[in-house]
């Protein structure tokens, strides 16, 4: 089977570490013979959720179009940045607009449930964005999705890289890609449970 995995970052900066980190992740994958697709969050800009807003002009065009992707894949790779010990808005944003209902009437929860994740992290900091890591995959379980153990925060993120978008120390690298390529085992497994 071929395991088709969502990746998101929730940093839509240019440079961002965390998008580089999940370029990598994302390789490690498709070195797993998975189909990644990496979706910006700048691609799908969102209104902040609000209530009313929902009610008066329903689930917006891009929420739709977040829900539709989500529904076609098996699995979902994020990359979480870290702003003041937490996930950041842009992110969790995205994520509550998608479990909003879908155009169908049913609860967009559905998207996330029993489906498998991985989160990663990257900061310029000593903590490598960890605390944004393990927020994430609160939320995450939280939509019903299981959240597999292994994942990756990367300190000083902003030394790490190469001009190529490799992580200069090997062994970084290859950690880094074995949460990609261990979201797609997990994600076959369960398609045979
Ligand atoms: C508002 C704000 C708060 C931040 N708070 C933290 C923090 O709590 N921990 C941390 O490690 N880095 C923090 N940072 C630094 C980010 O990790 C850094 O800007 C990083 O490059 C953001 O990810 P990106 O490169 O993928 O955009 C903060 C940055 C901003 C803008």
């Amino acid at each position: 089977m071929t395991v088709k995995i969502l990746a998101l970052c929730g940093s839509t900066r240019r440079g961002s570490v965390n998008r580089k980190l999940l370029d990598v992740a994302v390789r490690g994958a498709g070195d797993s013979d998975a189909e990644a697709r990496l979706v910006s969050l700048a691609d799908h800009a969102l209104p902040f959720y609000d209530g009313d807003f929902e009610q008066e002009h329903g689930v917006p065009a891009p929420a739709r179009e977040l829900q539709r992707l989500l529904a076609e894949h098996d699995a979902l790779l994020v990359a979480s940045p870290e702003y003041n010990g937490g996930y950041t808005a842009l992110l969790k944003n995205a994520i509550d607009w998608i479990s909003r209902p879908m155009a169908t009437g049913e609860s967009g929860v559905q998207l996330f449930q029993g489906k498998v994740a991985a989160v990663i992290s990257a900061s310029p900091g000593p903590m490598g964005g960890i605390r944004s890591m393990l927020g994430m995959r609160g939320v995450l379980e939280k939509l019903g999705m299981l959240v597999i153990p292994q994942g990756f925060s990367l300190a000083a993120a902003h030394q790490a890289f190469d001009a190529d978008g490799s992580l200069i120390q090997k062994p970084v690298e290859t950690e880094v890609r074995a949460v990609g390529a261990k979201l797609v085992e997990t994600a076959r497994r369960l398609s045979k449970a």
